[in-house]
């Protein structure tokens, strides 16, 4: 397997650099091969600076493929086994082997259907930041199928090298799990998002409870059973947006050395992968006291794996004596709440990733990808980041551009203005320097038209860059724009 994928990564490279074509998300030039094919030269020869390159955020699954069926995910698979992505999250079908280990220990139908949230909002479920469904129950029917989706895909992310980083049992249990067990150990999580409490508050059952390494076995065991024994990766987010019901160190270790051991009782290679946005997004809880007894909890070092969720703009992994030794992944996050734009920082992403890896004392394991949505566009921006992961040195920008755009678009009739369109992309919207902005850039052209309110608001903030410049580059050859620019 490991074998298929290495040459996979190595004729992508045959087509890309000696070919002079490309293959993207919706697209591909390889019928544009020279015939003959060009030689290979001396024998193409690389590896990647890190073990892990990762791929989605949890919230991916609501913003961008909540309605996805398995020819779109075959596409982005391909997308990631091309540009060597090996780690690539898989959260399709979850509800399928939580209800069924729910059925088990004896809730309802009822209980858990007022537990569960509608396909669009699973990510925040999962997360236990809300709870429920308006407008009606998640339909059973739903459920199977995505079940049944999600085999296909893990079966293919298998198929083509990757290892899937798959769900497991976080704690989250519908409220009637307090009457059913009078005297487990459970307590509400925080609010969210000004949600009522009957949507949020979401019942937690406390790791140290001894029903929760019986529910971790049972649901693994089941999960194992439907997908085959096909990785020892496992996505689990207790926090995220959503504070600890104590701030006590003690306690905080407690959670996770119960919830690390629940995992090895059900896998002995178990590895926890959790998002590191909390620490960013509540950083007046998690004081460095309190991360560290956190991620204390863990026995070994790699027994965790950390996702630095937004790297290029605001790194925990520095606050934190690189996650007090625990492994890592850099990440490169935008588009935020799903909201699509232009955006990146290239200098960031490639002198970033460079530096934390050569930082004294890193314990950095990966290189990947989180943004929140994805859909077309910003590929230059995906794959520089994963390009970068088999270069030990920051990739020259103004020269991978150039070949970016000239590999990309028809060789034959390529004009100079492309060049130039991309080269002004790179400096502008592909260099936002402004950690602030959210990284959520939102076009002018996609709202109702209106002569105020059309900056500073929620989900458009301002950026700072030169408009003007970065209108000239959608003025040079006004009849082929469309062709250069996506
Ligand atoms: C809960 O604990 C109380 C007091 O220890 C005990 O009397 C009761 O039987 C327990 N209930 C259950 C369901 O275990
Ligand atoms: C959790 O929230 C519910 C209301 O949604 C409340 O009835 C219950 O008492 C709370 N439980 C705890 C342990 O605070
Ligand atoms: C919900 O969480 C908030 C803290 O975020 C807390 O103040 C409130 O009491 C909680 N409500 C319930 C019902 O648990
Ligand atoms: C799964 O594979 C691991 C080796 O990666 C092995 O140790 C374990 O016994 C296997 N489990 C099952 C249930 O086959
Ligand atoms: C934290 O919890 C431990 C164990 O329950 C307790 O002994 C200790 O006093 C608590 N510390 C604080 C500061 O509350
Ligand atoms: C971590 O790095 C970011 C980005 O370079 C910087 O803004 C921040 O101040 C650094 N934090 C610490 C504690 O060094
Ligand atoms: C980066 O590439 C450009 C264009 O190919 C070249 O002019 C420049 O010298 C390179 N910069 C460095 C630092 O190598
Ligand atoms: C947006 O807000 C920033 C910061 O408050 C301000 O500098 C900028 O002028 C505002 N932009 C617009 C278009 O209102």
């Amino acid at each position: 397997m490991e074998v298929a994928f290495i040459s996979l990564i190595f004729s992508f490279s045959y087509v890309t650099e000696i070919g002079g074509v490309d293959i993207w998300w919706t697209g591909s030039r390889l019928h544009e091969l020279p015939s003959p094919l060009p030689s290979v030269g001396a024998p193409l020869t690389g590896s990647s600076i890190v073990p892990y390159r990762y791929h989605f955020n949890t919230v991916t699954f609501g913003y961008t493929t909540a309605f996805w069926t398995f020819d779109k995910w075959s596409l982005l698979l391909d997308w990631l086994a091309l540009r060597g992505v090996n780690l690539p999250l898989a959260w399709v079908g979850y509800e399928a082997i939580l209800i069924e280990t729910f059925r088990e220990v004896g809730l309802t139908d009822a209980d858990i259907g007022s537990f569960l949230s509608g396909p669009a909002f699973q990510p925040w479920n999962r997360f236990g930041n809300i709870q429920g469904a308006w407008g009606g129950e998640l339909p059973m029917q739903w459920v199977n199928d995505q079940f049944a989706l999600q085999k296909q895909i893990v079966a293919r992310m298998v198929e083509l090298g990757m290892t899937p980083i798959l769900p497991s049992f976080t704690g989250f249990v519908p409220r009637a799990m307090t009457t059913l067990f009078p005297n487990a150990s459970i307590v509400n999580g925080s609010q969210w998002s000004g949600f009522p409490s009957s949507l949020t508050n979401v019942t937690f059952l406390e790791p140290f409870d001894p029903l929760f390494p019986q529910i971790q076995k049972s649901f693994i065991a089941k999960q194992q059973a439907a997908y085959g024994n096909v990785s020892h990766f496992y996505t689990l987010d207790q926090y995220n947006e959503n504070d600890p019901f104590s701030g006590n160190t003690s306690y905080l270790a407690s959670i996770t050395s119960n919830t690390f051991a629940s995992l090895r009782e059900a896998d002995p290679e178990a590895i926890w992968v959790m998002q590191g946005w909390l620490f960013f997004n509540s950083l007046a809880f998690w004081t460095d006291e309190r991360v560290e007894a956190f991620l204390g909890g863990v026995p070994e070092d790699d027994s965790m794996l950390i996702l630095d969720l937004y790297s290029e703009a605001q790194p925990q992994w520095n606050r934190t004596n690189s996650y007090f030794g625990k492994s890592w992944v850099w990440c490169e996050l935008h588009d935020f709440g799903g909201n699509m734009g232009m955006e990146g920082n290239l200098p960031a992403i490639t002198t970033g990733p460079i530096a934390s890896l050569n930082w004294p004392g890193s314990s950095m394991k990966g290189i990947g990808l989180s943004m929140e949505g994805q859909e077309l566009g910003n590929e230059i921006v995906y794959d520089i980041v994963l390009d970068q992961a088999w270069s030990s040195s920051a990739l020259n920008i103004s020269g991978y551009v150039e070949k970016w755009v000239s590999r990309r678009y028809p060789a034959k009739s390529l004009p100079p203005a492309a060049q130039k369109a991309w080269s002004i992309l790179s400096t502008t919207v592909y260099n936002n320097q402004n950690p602030n902005t959210q990284a959520t850039i939102k076009s002018i052209f996609e709202k109702a038209p209106a002569l105020t309110g059309l900056a500073n608001i929620t989900g458009s903030h301002a950026v700072s860059l030169d408009v003007a410049k970065l209108a000239h580059a959608s003025r040079f050859d006004r009849s082929s724009y469309h062709h250069y620019l996506v």
